[in-house]
């Protein structure tokens, strides 16, 4: 006996990782499905040792299902996610789905697993660099308030799929080629124009608002506070964003800069609270120039902070570096950690 996992999504770049983090998982696994679109049916994903082959996403996929993990976009998830609960499954919907959704909840298990408990057959996993934060953050809410956070990403390619880390590799090697660049997914494949990423950086990560916040810099906002603070609107921490993508093909990282209640509290208290602090890697150490790097993240589950250190102009503000693998704890893992959040609660058993 055992779970019996379906992956939605499972030739993608957040699919192939969250196959991996079933393989690795320490739940008892009775068989795992691939699914993805038509065009993938047939096809094969490695998984352990050997293969799985990949079916189409019908109604029908999900019998006898236990766990779906989703992440084969937005749409996708509303059409086929209430099938998945309706077999009985638990969905942990990697997509935006249902994230805003009040009843739906948005969890990082080291921030707010308590959230679990009041699930309707779907969880909401938050969007990768809401989750590498809030992550770093929570340890330091918990030990000396935490009133309000400027964040500026330095985001990965991979959180826009497979197909947009081609591109960055495919224009790098044009560039070198001194061949023309013929952008065609970032910064989104959603808006009218794209632009190179290769040797770019392009403040643009999804589509824009009227009030020229990126959809992506509402969702840190809005997806912070209803992780740290219960609801997406919350003003108990302020929260701001500017969102950047950026040439490197994994692993998001952060400017943070936050502002707590305790008036007493030093950078060390804050290394402190951090090392003793689930999921979190200190890495801080400028004279030994030892602070967090994307390339060293890449594959680990865990979130790496360094440049810790107190504002000079402003009391009670300091600044981090977070930096996380977007494919893993900010999307695979966090979803197959919040399957293993819930059986460990109780909430999930095999069938
Ligand atoms: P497919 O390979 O069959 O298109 P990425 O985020 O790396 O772009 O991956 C997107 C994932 O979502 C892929 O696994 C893709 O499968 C899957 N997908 C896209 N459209 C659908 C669909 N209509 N039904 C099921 N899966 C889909």
């Amino acid at each position: 006996s055992g779970y019996h996992v379906a992956v939605v999504g499972a030739t993608g770049a957040v699919g192939t990782r969250m196959l991996k983090m079933v393989a690795e998982s320490k739940l008892p696994i009775a068989s795992v499905l691939a699914l993805a679109s038509k065009r993938s049916e047939g096809k094969t994903v490695p998984f352990r040792d050997g293969t799985l082959t990949v079916h189409e996403t019908t109604d029908d996929a999900f019998k006898g299902i236990d766990i779906a993990l989703f992440s084969a976009g937005g749409s996708v998830s509303k059409r086929f996610a209430p099938a998945a609960v309706k077999a009985g499954a638990v969905v942990v919907d990697n997509t935006s789905a249902f994230r805003m959704e009040p009843d739906i909840p948005l969890v990082v298990p080291e921030v707010n697993p308590e959230a679990l408990r009041t699930h309707h057959g779907i969880i909401a996993n938050p969007n990768c660099s809401t989750i590498q934060m809030v992550t770093a953050l929570e340890p330091i809410r918990k030990a000396f308030g935490l009133k309000q956070v400027v964040v500026s990403t330095y985001q990965a390619v991979s959180g826009a799929g497979q197909s947009a880390m081609n591109e960055l590799f495919d224009e790098t090697q044009a560039a070198l080629d001194d061949k023309p660049l013929e952008p065609k997914i970032l910064p989104t494949a959603s808006d009218k124009k794209h632009y190179p990423i290769a040797f770019n950086a392009l403040p643009q990560i999804d589509v824009f608002e009227p009030d020229g916040y990126s959809h992506e810099e509402w969702k840190m906002i809005h997806e912070t506070k209803k992780i740290m603070a219960g609801d997406m609107n919350s003003d108990a921490i302020k929260v701001t964003a500017t969102c950047v993508r950026i040439p490197v093909p994994i692993a998001h990282s952060e400017e943070v800069y936050f502002e707590i209640e305790d008036a007493n509290a030093t950078a060390d208290d804050i290394r402190a609270a951090l090392n003793d602090a689930p999921g979190v890697v200190v890495q801080d150490d400028p004279s030994q120039q030892l602070y967090p790097q994307a390339m060293n993240a890449v594959g680990s589950k865990e979130v790496f902070v360094g440049r810790i250190r107190p504002d000079a102009e402003n009391p009670r503000f300091f600044h981090m570096w977070d930096v996380s693998d977007n494919l893993l704890k900010g999307a695979a893992w966090n979803s197959m950690q919040i399957a293993e959040t819930m059986d460990a609660m109780g909430l999930i058993q095999p069938k």
